[in-house]
């Protein structure tokens, strides 16, 4: 993968992304404004123009034609309308002559002879409106009203006003001097400003690529540190939780393949030395029966583990179906205890039962339940020192109903209480005396309890240690 062309493609996109809008939105906007001055500008003037030239055309026929005015009184009339309206008035006679010029003839029109077909809609008793140089024949660039002139029904010719439009050509310009000015302007601000908003961004960005990098290779202890204020920040601590999950997991793995190495390996490594010895003779034959009973305890033994963390495997998947039902509860906890009476006696262990009211209904799932109550009981009477007691209570708390097991121990702390429920946690008193554990019961039983939406803790004192779960109390 070639990551140095990659970089800075999203900073490049925004950016184009961003340039592209301005210019267009500025340019419609300018192209806008620019039209609507133009019209603007240009529709006033013609109105005023076309006034004008019929102001103009009558003085004129009236000047030329009737002599009611003097020649010398008109040229001042012009003169002054040529510098009201920053004007040129040229009066054409009806062969297209230019007869007579506004100023001083900066143009060079006056005697020569205009377009005829300029005359043509005079002619028919229309005026002309126009734009750009008439013909060549302006300097500046104008808009041209042309007026007829008639005597009675008698084509005269007619009068021309140039008017300027070099102002208004200014104006544009400078409308779209500003408009150009104004999108660099923008352009500009927007991309820096861009530009360091994502290099804010793709800062941290790059950092968690590379951290999903660093931990996809292994190294799960990388963690991130953004402070951005931000949906980048919060991506960040995501990011750390995950990969917090991910160490937490990998950890389990590598302790669970662990746990299970060592806990298949110290039975089969003396199944493997009994049964050596009884091959080799080294185990005389009058004690085969003996070490054949310790084989097929510790056969035993790895068929149980196996079979737990096959259980638990699969209920972690949630590859177990349960089925509630309703059913009597009181009945199943006796039962279950009445199950421990050898290993109770043996021990000299007190037990104390105390169920409130007769009877319980719940609604669970009564296989599943037995084997909790198994595992609890197995502990109580497994870890009570002889001689100790066990006390079960249970009693009803709104929709529940509780159930506490408790039995004399040493006193639990609150770092390893925590601990109790993990796969093949055993406490320090396990290891030795009570090798039959493996640390999966509880696990087991939490497992089985949050599948079944109850709850179960435990709590320890100075010389007893308590577990208490809920069982929904089954609707009348
Ligand atoms: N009733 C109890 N009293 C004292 N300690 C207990 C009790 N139940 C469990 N524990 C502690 O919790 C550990 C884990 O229990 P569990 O998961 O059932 O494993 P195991 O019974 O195989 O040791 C035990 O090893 C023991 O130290
Ligand atoms: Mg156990």
């Amino acid at each position: 993968m070639d990551r140095k062309k990659k970089k800075g493609t999203l900073l490049k996109k925004l950016l184009i992304t961003y340039s592209i809008s301005i210019l267009i939105s500025f340019a419609v906007l300018g192209l806008l404004l620019m039209n609507f001055f133009d019209r603007y500008f240009i529709e006033s003037k013609k109105q005023l123009l076309i006034e004008q030239g019929k102001r103009i055309a009558s003085d004129i026929v009236l000047a030329y034609y009737t002599g009611v005015h003097d020649k010398e009184s008109l040229d001042n009339n012009l003169m002054v309308l040529d510098t009201f309206l920053n004007a040129r008035i040229w009066l054409v006679d009806e062969k297209g002559t230019v007869l007579l010029v506004s100023g001083e003839n900066e143009d060079g029109g006056l005697g020569k002879t205009i377009d005829i077909s300029k005359l043509r809609s005079l002619y028919r008793g229309y005026y002309l409106i126009e734009r750009g140089r008439f013909s060549n024949m302006l300097k500046e660039h104008s808009l041209t009203v042309g007026y007829p002139i008639f005597l009675g029904e008698q084509f005269k010719g007619g009068v021309f006003i140039h008017a300027s439009l070099s102002e208004l050509q200014k104006t544009l310009r400078d409308i779209y001097k500003i408009t150009i000015g104004v999108i660099l302007a923008a352009m500009l601000l927007t991309n820096i400003g861009l530009y360091l908003q994502i290099r804010r961004i793709s800062r941290p960005l790059r950092e968690v690529s590379e951290a999903a990098r660093k931990i996809a290779s292994g190294e799960f202890q990388k963690r991130l540190k953004i402070e951005t204020n931000d949906e980048i920040e919060e991506l960040g601590i995501s990011f750390n939780h995950m990969a917090e999950s991910l160490e937490k997991i990998e950890e389990n793995r590598a302790n669970l393949v662990a746990n299970i190495s060592h806990d298949l390996r110290t039975p089969m490594t003396s199944v493997i030395g009994f049964v050596e010895g009884i091959l080799d003779g080294t185990i005389p034959p009058e004690s085969h029966k003996k070490y054949m009973g310790i084989i097929l305890e510790e056969s035993k033994r790895l068929v149980k583990i196996t079979n737990e963390i096959l259980e638990l495997s699969n209920m972690q998947q949630g590859a177990v179906a349960f089925d509630k039902a309703s059913f009597e509860f009181y009945e199943a906890v006796r039962r279950r205890l009445i199950s421990f009476e050898k290993r109770i006696t043996d021990k000299r262990l007190r037990v104390e039962l105390i169920l409130e009211g007769e009877r319980s209904y719940v609604y669970s799932d009564r296989v599943y339940l037995d084997r909790v109550l198994q595992n609890l009981l197995d502990n109580a009477v497994k870890f009570t020192p002889d001689g100790g007691s066990i006390s079960i209570k249970a009693y009803e708390e709104s929709d529940k109903l509780k159930l506490e097991i408790e039995n004399t121990s040493e006193a639990i702390e609150a770092a390893e209480l925590r601990k109790l429920w993990d796969r093949f946690h055993k406490g320090d008193a396990s290891r030795g005396k009570h090798k039959s554990g493996f640390g999966l019961g509880l696990a087991i039983v939490r497992e089985i309890i949050s599948q079944l939406d109850e709850d179960i803790t435990v709590e320890s004192r100075e010389g007893c240690v308590k577990f208490t779960f809920t069982v929904a109390k089954a609707r009348e």
